[in-house]
């Protein structure tokens, strides 16, 4: 450990105006012997343009099965800084809010337990520490409860859930994302630590269809924030916004399905057919509101390709009063989750996604079991094909 390695190829990424991750792996690198060892690697890698990281691995902590993520260098001898360089997820603060003082104190648990690398935030949302060996990872664990956090998900459970910040900062928000967020990954942390399905399940929430978390394509189960009565207009700020660009051009004409027009100055929303894109909310902030009936739509079943082809999450509840809910401890929809799941483990088979499993056994089928009714909100459009299934009484 300790040995200065030559890294021409990593040295040319410090040019430029980006901040560089060579530098920064640099920095923690002179508080973190081993971290000298990772450029190293990286530089090979960078030359051999293969990644020499051996094939897969385990490790963990005592009492959960999920957590982190095990790997060990190919090259063990040349670079024994990172002959185990495994990381810790740990559960971010809804809405990624932290100070300062927890910042310091996770980066001292780092440079002290690890190789004093952390990755604000991995894609799913958690944070995470770099560079740990197996025998090391208990303390960091310990290091971490101490602060009052703890570890994320991997592998076939229940990952670590996600949210925009929402209501904290933003007037678009029709939910309080990070509290559901945060009740939904406390109720289900033995999901999270213990891994029980067939293959791994997320949740993520955005306040409206800005969707900032990315939820439509990357959760099974995706909560975005809608409204269901009249868009409230203030018609003196339209007016201030008409001197300033054309909204007709902008804002009406860009309307998916043109239900706005004006009516001598007045700006008209023919609610009944808004489809809450939020398109004239983002372009006229100051004079546009969503209305007070206020709750989120629920889409299932987004992945990325791996096996079937890539998925967006199809609509599966329309408007779900989460506010309401929340006022029960969101019984409903823990209700609606704990049946989704058993119909997951019943009929689904190992590394099937849910939607995946939705695709095979049909979306009336997987309704039936989940006790919801068809409608069509449901579907882009009717089926184009005559092959349909009837059940034996309905062909009498
Ligand atoms: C005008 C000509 C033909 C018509 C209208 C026709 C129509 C059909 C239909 C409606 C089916 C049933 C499909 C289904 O159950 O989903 C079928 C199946 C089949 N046809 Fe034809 N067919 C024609 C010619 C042929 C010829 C020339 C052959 C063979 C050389 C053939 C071989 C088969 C076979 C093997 C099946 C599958 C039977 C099964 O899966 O049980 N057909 N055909
Ligand atoms: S998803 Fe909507 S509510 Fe959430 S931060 Fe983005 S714009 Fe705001
Ligand atoms: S939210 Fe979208 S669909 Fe509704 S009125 Fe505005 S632009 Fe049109």
């Amino acid at each position: 450990m300790g040995k200065k390695h030559q890294t021409p190829l990593l040295d040319e990424l410090k040019k430029g105006k980006w901040i560089s991750f060579v530098r920064e792996i640099e920095r923690a690198a002179e508080k973190s012997e081993r971290t000298e060892d990772l450029l190293g690697q990286v530089e090979e890698s960078y030359h051999d343009k293969v990644n020499h990281w051996k094939h897969g691995g385990m490790a963990g902590v005592k009492g959960y099965g999920a957590g982190m993520v095990g790997r060990f260098s190919e090259y063990p001898d040349k670079y024994p800084g990172i002959k185990e360089c495994h990381s810790m997820r740990i559960i971010p603060s809804a809405g990624f809010f932290y100070n300062s003082d927890f910042l310091r104190k996770l980066a001292d648990i780092s440079e002290k337990h690890a190789g004093g690398l952390l990755n604000f935030h991995g894609a799913t949302g958690n944070i995470q520490i770099l560079g740990m060996s197996q025998a090391e990872a208990e303390d960091v664990f310990q290091a971490v409860a101490e602060l009052g956090f703890d570890l994320g998900g991997s592998g076939s459970d229940l990952r670590t859930p996600s949210c925009c910040a929402g209501q904290a900062r933003c007037e678009f928000a029709n939910f309080d994302t990070m509290k559901i967020c945060r009740h939904l990954t406390e109720e289900y942390l033995d999901e999270l630590h213990r891994p029980a399905f067939n293959y791994k399940f997320k949740f993520k929430f955005s306040g409206c269809a800005n969707d900032c978390v990315a939820s439509a394509a990357r959760s099974d189960l995706a909560f975005i924030g809608t409204w269901k009565d009249k868009i409230k207009i203030n018609q003196e700020e339209v007016k201030n916004y008409k001197k300033k660009f054309n909204v007709q051009k902008y804002v009406l004409d860009k309307c998916p399905t043109k239900c706005m027009w004006f009516e001598g100055e007045n700006l008209v929303i023919d609610d009944e057919n808004c489809v809450k894109c939020m398109h004239c909310i983002n372009e006229l902030p100051k004079a546009l509101k969503a209305g007070d009936e206020r709750g989120c739509s629920i889409l299932i079943g987004a992945k990325a390709p791996l096996v079937t082809g890539p998925r967006m999450g199809m609509m599966l509840v329309p408007f779900y009063d989460v506010n309401e809910d929340a006022k029960n401890d969101y019984e409903w929809i823990k209700s609606l989750i704990s049946n989704m799941w058993e119909f997951w483990d019943e009929y689904g088979v190992s590394r099937e996604r849910i939607g995946e499993l939705i695709g095979r056994v049909g979306l009336n089928t997987f309704l039936e079991g989940i006790g919801l009714e068809p409608i069509p909100e449901m579907v882009e459009h009717p089926r184009s094909n005559p092959f349909i299934k009837f059940t034996e009484d309905e062909e009498e």
